[in-house]
């Protein structure tokens, strides 16, 4: 039985993915070498540090880590631009009502999300009131594919692991879910999340009944 869905943020319920992967791009080209797409998806989901990590191992530089501080900073300064002029058109297709939809079925409801920005983009789009519990990355000590964020977002909750649904677009994500033990969707290209339970393109595929059915077969 569902009893609580748990949502990652960026790239699941808002469209930051594109913020944060200029802001990276932008920081890579600054430090002398391409950042594609396809690099972004490591970064996805991953902490602030984490992703810097992984950048500069791309772009093949070992720095001291007074500069990473830095770099972690303007690349962050560069991102809060961006989301400072967020409003609710940038939600996803299908985001609120499937939000609505599980407070109306008596579906509790809770963000995981890494990003320590999470309570500026809820306000801007005006998200805030659809949350009974709010994780996010000032809250966590371990990084997605920790299952530390769903753990917790499912302990405020008081609903154990096995009656909670995550909503990932990150495979760094879908891993922390399976490792929390909790069932999975992913929200994007069935290549890239195969771990998921189930995979849809975005939330404007999925009602709460269908969810329902694909959890009642596993
Ligand atoms: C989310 C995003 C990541 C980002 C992380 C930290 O998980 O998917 O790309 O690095 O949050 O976000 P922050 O806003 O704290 O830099
Ligand atoms: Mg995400």
């Amino acid at each position: 039985e569902i009893k609580a869905c748990l949502f990652d943020l960026d790239g699941v319920l808002v469209d930051t993915a594109k913020y944060h992967y200029i802001a990276w791009k932008e920081l890579a080209e600054s430090l002398g070498f391409p950042f594609t797409e396809r690099d972004n998806e490591r970064l996805k989901g991953v902490s602030r540090v984490a992703s810097l990590n992984i950048l500069l191992e791309i772009g093949g530089l070992t720095l001291p880590e007074e500069e990473k501080t830095q770099l972690a900073d303007r690349k962050n300064n560069r991102y809060v631009e961006y989301i400072a002029k967020m409003d609710s058109s940038e939600i996803l297709p299908g985001a609120l009502e499937f939000l609505k939809e599980c407070r109306e079925q008596g579906i509790k409801v809770a963000l995981g999300s890494a990003s320590k920005n999470a309570m500026t983009i809820l306000n801007n789009t005006g998200l805030t009131p659809y949350f009974d519990a709010i994780i996010d990355g000032t809250h966590t000590s371990a990084a997605k594919p920790d299952p530390e964020v769903f753990l917790l977002g499912a302990q405020a909750l008081e609903v154990l692991p096995e009656h909670c649904v995550v909503f990932e677009d990150a495979e760094a994500g879908i891993e922390a879910a399976t490792r929390a033990g909790m069932f999975s969707v992913g929200i994007g290209s069935p290549e890239t999340l195969n771990a998921a339970n189930i995979v849809v393109p975005s939330l404007q595929q999925l009602s709460v009944s269908s969810l329902r059915e694909s959890f009642a077969t596993i």
